[in-house]
């Protein structure tokens, strides 16, 4: 992976798109892949069991970065980070069939089911 060339951004830059892109939208990918997998047949199931512990991988990773952010950078940092909203969601309009969530599709009510698990997280 190449490094990006220029300065590293400024800590309230790093806290607010760690919380966005890294705490809760890799959480929502964990929560939305983790319930896909309980509905989905093996090996289907299987591989997004490990794409689900991924994903909370890397959310519990941005989860550190954001804050250390903020304890560097102060309470400018956790205001920033605090005003941080989940990221949009639109959920499928029509509901999964069977044999798609079999194959490991989210529907919409599972897709919903985890933006509440993960917003309630953050509260
Ligand atoms: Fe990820």
């Amino acid at each position: 992976m190449p490094v990006p060339d220029g300065p590293p951004p400024p800590l309230d830059v790093l806290a607010v798109e760690g919380q966005r892109e890294g705490v809760l939208g890799e959480g929502l990918a964990a929560a939305i892949v983790r319930r896909a997998a309980g509905r989905a047949r093996e090996p289907v199931a299987g591989h997004l069991r490990a794409i689900a512990r991924d994903e909370a991988e890397h959310a519990r990773f941005a989860a550190r970065v954001v804050a250390w952010a903020e304890g560097a950078g102060g309470e400018r940092v956790r205001r920033a980070v605090a005003a941080v909203r989940p990221p949009a969601f639109a959920p499928r309009p029509e509901p999964a069939g069977a044999l798609a969530v079999a194959w490991g599709r989210a529907g919409a009510d599972v897709q919903a089911d985890a933006r509440a698990e993960v917003a309630v997280r953050r509260a």
